[in-house]
């Protein structure tokens, strides 16, 4: 852990925190973690692995997008997944997620098959967000929530027919942790909008309410800073804290090498589809392999961007001219390639 959610960012020190941007109001995580606690997909303390793939291998037509991949999450831990345009980063997270079943190799959660179909891998604990974001862009931001929520929900046929009691205790539940979750992603003045009315930054911190909705044990963010100014990402940094503090195990993809290496307790580089390094930021940042294969510039440029935290130079994806989600959530697109 290289740092708590409960330190100031660097807006707060330069005295321009923005409402509702800065770390997650302490009562709103305490009840937050209180809620979490309950659910069937809680973290175990035992810090473990959790998330593993053994020698994954996903090939489209003649192209071998990953090979042989193997990786280990612990609980409590935060992971970078970094690597250059087309490294196969997103394919990972659709091979994990059973979006796509791998050509060859398995994925396990504790220790169990990962099921090869989204919607049982989030009921199983495993949460996502995406690269092109996808929202309900003429649902509010509550709704939004909501709709994450909905897969805890157990109903009854008859109960949910009828409006009983029970349906009603457990859609106010729903609600409540609706407000909770936009009140720690820092979206509370925006719970009434239509998604496709905010801010793009603000739009993906709405996807990643949504996915917290679901009460996962592991949580899998593609590009979350993607298109966000300077203070944007420093507050989804500090979120990912708060996160990880809630017991949720992350792992994030990023072209932002400065905000990967202050996030992650330990970084993996994937280049052409291989794991090529793996370690603490520090051994990543240093690694001669990184510098020459990763980046493909000459060393002492390359060197000179991971200190900096500038992204690789052929990096068009870093901000939203290249993402289709660029425009306000007009896109809740049903592919992701
Ligand atoms: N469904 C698919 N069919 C065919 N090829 C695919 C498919 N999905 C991904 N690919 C290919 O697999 C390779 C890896 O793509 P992927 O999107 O995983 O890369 P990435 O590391 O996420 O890149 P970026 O940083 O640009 O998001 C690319 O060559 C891509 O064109
Ligand atoms: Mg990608």
């Amino acid at each position: 852990m290289s740092e708590r959610a409960s330190e100031p960012s660097a807006q707060e020190d330069q005295g321009e925190t923005l409402p509702e941007l800065a770390t997650p109001p302490e009562e709103v995580v305490a009840e937050l973690a209180e809620d979490m606690r309950d659910a069937p997909t809680t973290a175990t303390g035992a810090r473990g692995p959790i998330l593993e793939s053994a020698g994954v291998s996903m090939v489209f037509g003649g192209l071998r997008a990953l090979n042989e991949v193997t990786f280990s999450l612990k609980e409590g831990e935060i992971i970078g997944l970094i690597g250059p345009n087309g490294a196969g980063k997103t394919t990972f997270f659709n091979c994990l997620t059973g979006l796509y079943t791998p050509t060859s190799g398995a994925v396990t959660l504790r220790g169990r098959p990962m099921p090869q179909d989204p919607a049982r891998v989030t009921e199983a604990g495993v949460a996502r967000t995406f690269q092109n974001i996808r929202l309900f862009p003429s649902m509010t931001a509550t709704e939004n929530v909501l709709v994450g929520r909905h897969v805890r929900m157990k109903q009854g046929p008859i109960s949910s027919l009828l409006h009983g009691p029970r349906f009603r205790r457990s859609e106010a539940e729903a609600l409540d942790r609706a407000e909770k979750l936009l009140a720690f992603v820092g979206l509370s003045r925006f719970s009434d909008e239509l998604a496709r009315n905010l801010p793009y930054g603000d739009q993906r911190r709405l996807e990643i309410a949504r996915a917290l909705a679901t009460d996962p044990s592991v949580l899998l963010l593609d590009e979350p800073t993607a298109g966000m100014n300077a203070q944007e990402t420093e507050a989804t940094r500090q979120l990912i804290f708060a996160i990880r503090d809630l017991g949720v195990s992350v792992v994030v993809i990023e072209h932002d090498t400065k905000f990967i290496f202050t996030l992650c307790d330990r970084v993996l580089v994937l280049v052409q589809g291989e794991l090529l390094v793996e370690g603490s930021p520090d051994e990543v940042r240093g690694d001669p392999r990184v510098v020459e294969a990763y980046l493909g510039a000459p060393p002492d440029e390359v060197e000179a961007q991971l200190q900096t935290g500038a992204g690789p130079a052929s990096d068009p994806a870093a901000g939203p001219a290249s993402d289709p989600a660029a425009s306000p959530a007009s896109d809740a697109v049903e592919s992701e390639s």
